[in-house]
């Protein structure tokens, strides 16, 4: 009944807007919508359609890869993980929502584009429109390329019922979006289509209300018969979050645990957050506040566990939207025409490190995340493990698969999507074997124990993974380092850069070479990260070895580069005082003078000294830094 009274709403609102009909979930409204309007026929022009293809990306809300989300989406393991490539080392490289997905509609890492945050004064949509990208972003060059886009559900936090339309977001043919304060409100969203006012869906659950609405604009890209892009970009697994909410004042945000659809409440109730080595561990671990965290207890483990089930259960939703996707395209004749791409904008930790659920650290749950790729010349059933993949690539790729020649501004490459060419790269190398991860700000719980900001929460990090090497590097705002071997010690719970660590015989990792001779060449390859834009962001090592000789870490291992990288580390900044990532104090901001030293794009043999932002070179505008080709 819910569900009939809604697709009557619904085809009510479209029909008021001329627009096309939106198709109903059930089979009878199928039919129904079939009869009228005929699916895509020889009329179509399907040859020409097929030369080019579509693509639909499905962006789920903080979805995880390592506490097994994806085990409990089958519609997702039929439709694309048996079907398509799961790539399984593809990296948010910032772990929250706005900075992050800014990176993966800009090709641009987060120091690139200043939306650091998801409010303002360092984030959330009035950020991204002040920096200049609301006209210069990934659905307005797809435009210009002859594509039609379309977009329904969140695309970036402070984008409200207030300025949605100040401006509106560029670049899309049809969108129907989600807007705050209501954004995460499971069952009272607000959306928005077109340039119409915002509306209410009260008692309606959003997933299935932006189900609709994918089906309808899918149904409207292919009444157009353009090629297309289509994005449905749900809130599911998020926390629930009422702003503004009955006796939480005016400007409060109230976290809870997700809300599932009525049909899905009763499912999973035996599973529990997996106990990993680093579920909830006796010992401390990790950096800076996070090593000060205290064990749960009894009563908030099972609250964590109760919170894990519901993100399982709102997921279904989404399992559904995904088939109702795949059936839709199938029925239209699109299928093998069409990418199917699915992925999540960071990833989720709960209990880990003994951490309240919530995301922005730069440990393996919050930064690795599904992307699952089906579609013409993509390998079915195949887990692509040899190359490592970041949000910054997505535009860049998404280029690549459409036939649109890459810009020369993307900090990210195109990712090899057929299985010869993503083992061609695994063997012979040729890509980069980094995820370059930033954050700046605090991090907070989004359960309702302990969630308070936790301020300091400021870092860069590498996560490197190559022929006998697998790493994770960083560097925190008050200046402590970390360096795991993600091969031993996956749960990232042994530092072996911290002062307590036993350094007697010293750890060997990476083929045999100590831990600080490691981390030594890590915090050359973070400086110039740091600041990279564009070709150096591809291709670092060439910064500090202009002939080309290091791509990789075991090239930048061999002893005669042992001076050059100065390899006795030590976390004063080694005996020959070459400057490492360090930071002047912690800020909230990407801030110039917090960042600390810098590398200087001189061409200088070893060109790192201690300076600020401010000597840079900078293009003639004075707005990016100077780029190397
Ligand atoms: C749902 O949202 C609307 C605004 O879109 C608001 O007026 C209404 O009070 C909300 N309902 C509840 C139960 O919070
Ligand atoms: C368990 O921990 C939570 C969060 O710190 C706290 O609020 C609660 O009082 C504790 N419960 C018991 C029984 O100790
Ligand atoms: C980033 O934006 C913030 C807020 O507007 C500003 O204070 C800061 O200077 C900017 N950072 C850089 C490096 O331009």
């Amino acid at each position: 009944m819910r569900i009939a009274a809604l697709t009557a709403a619904l085809l009510l609102q479209a029909a008021t807007l001329g627009g096309a009909a939106t198709p109903g979930r059930g089979d009878d409204d199928d039919a129904a919508s079939a009869q009228q309007r005929p699916l895509v026929g020889p009329s179509r022009e399907p040859q020409q359609r097929r030369r080019q293809p579509n693509v639909v990306f499905i962006l789920t809300d903080d979805q995880d890869v390592h506490l097994s989300s994806l085990d409990y989406m089958p519609l997702v393991k039929k439709h694309l993980l048996e079907k398509g490539t799961n790539f399984m080392k593809h990296y948010a490289t910032t772990a929250v929502c706005c900075p992050s997905r800014v990176t993966l509609w800009t090709g641009k890492f987060a120091h690139n584009t200043n939306v650091t945050d998801v409010s303002p004064p360092y984030g959330g949509y009035p950020k991204f429109v002040s920096e200049g990208f609301n006209d210069n972003y990934f659905p307005v060059w797809l435009q210009e390329a002859g594509y039609n886009t379309y977009y329904t559900g969140k695309l970036f936090n402070v984008h409200t019922v207030e300025n949605y339309n100040s401006p509106p977001p560029g670049g899309f043919t049809g969108s129907d979006f989600l807007l705050d304060p209501h954004t995460y409100d499971y069952l009272n969203s607000t959306f928005q289509r077109n340039g119409q006012e915002p509306r209410s869906y009260e008692g309606h659950y959003s997933t299935d209300v932006l189900a609709e609405k994918a089906y309808g604009l899918l149904d409207e890209a292919v009444d157009a018969g353009k090629p297309f892009f289509l994005v449905a970009a749900p809130i599911a697994p998020h926390a629930n979050v009422v702003m503004n909410g009955p006796g939480h004042g005016i400007h409060s945000v109230y976290f809870t645990e997700p809300v599932p659809a009525e049909r899905h409440k009763h499912l999973f109730k035996d599973e529990k957050v997996p106990r990993t080595a680093n579920f909830n561990p006796e010992e401390p671990s990790g950096a800076n506040w996070v090593r000060e965290l205290p064990q749960q207890n009894s009563t908030n483990v099972e609250y964590n566990d109760h919170f894990y089930r519901q993100r399982l259960r709102a997921l279904q939703a989404v399992d559904e939207l995904v088939e109702g996707l795949v059936e839709r395209l199938e029925r239209h004749g699109l299928l093998e025409d069409t990418y199917v791409v699915y992925s999540s904008d960071n990833g989720f930790h709960i209990g880990q490190h003994r951490l309240q659920p919530g995301k922005s650290c730069g440990y393996e749950e919050d930064v690795n995340v599904p992307l699952i790729v089906r579609g013409p010349g993509v390998a079915a059933g195949y887990a692509a493990d040899g190359v490592v993949t970041t949000h910054a690539d997505l535009a860049p790729t998404f280029f690549d698969l459409l036939g649109i020649p890459p810009r020369a501004d993307f900090d990210g490459d195109a990712i090899p999507v057929t299985r010869e060419r993503i083992e061609e790269v695994r063997d012979k190398g040729g890509r980069r074997e980094h995820a370059g991860i930033e954050y700046w700000g605090f991090a907070m719980g989004e359960g309702i124990y302990n969630r308070n900001p936790l301020e300091h929460n400021t870092y860069k990090a590498i996560r490197l993974s190559g022929p006998g090497y697998n790493l994770y590097y960083s560097v925190w705002c008050n200046n402590e380092h970390e360096l795991y071997d993600m091969e031993t010690d996956p749960g990232q719970l042994h530092n072996l850069l911290s002062s307590s660590a036993s350094s007697s015989p010293p750890p060997l990792l990476a083929a045999g070479h100590p831990a600080h001779k490691v981390a030594a060449r890590l915090d050359a390859l973070l400086l110039v990260l740091k600041t990279c834009a564009a070709g150096t962001c591809r291709d670092p090592w060439r910064q500090m070895h202009p002939d080309g000789s290091v791509r990789s870490l075991a090239d930048a291992l061999a002893p005669r580069y042992d001076a050059y990288y100065d390899y006795d580390y030590d976390e004063e900044g080694g005996a020959g005082g070459a400057p490492r990532v360090e930071y002047r104090y912690c800020a909230n901001g990407f801030l110039e003078d917090a960042e600390g030293p810098t590398w200087q794009a001189d061409g200088r043999p070893f060109g790192w000294g201690e300076y600020g932002y401010g000597e840079l070179r900078r293009r003639e505008d004075g707005t990016r830094w100077e780029d190397w080709v």
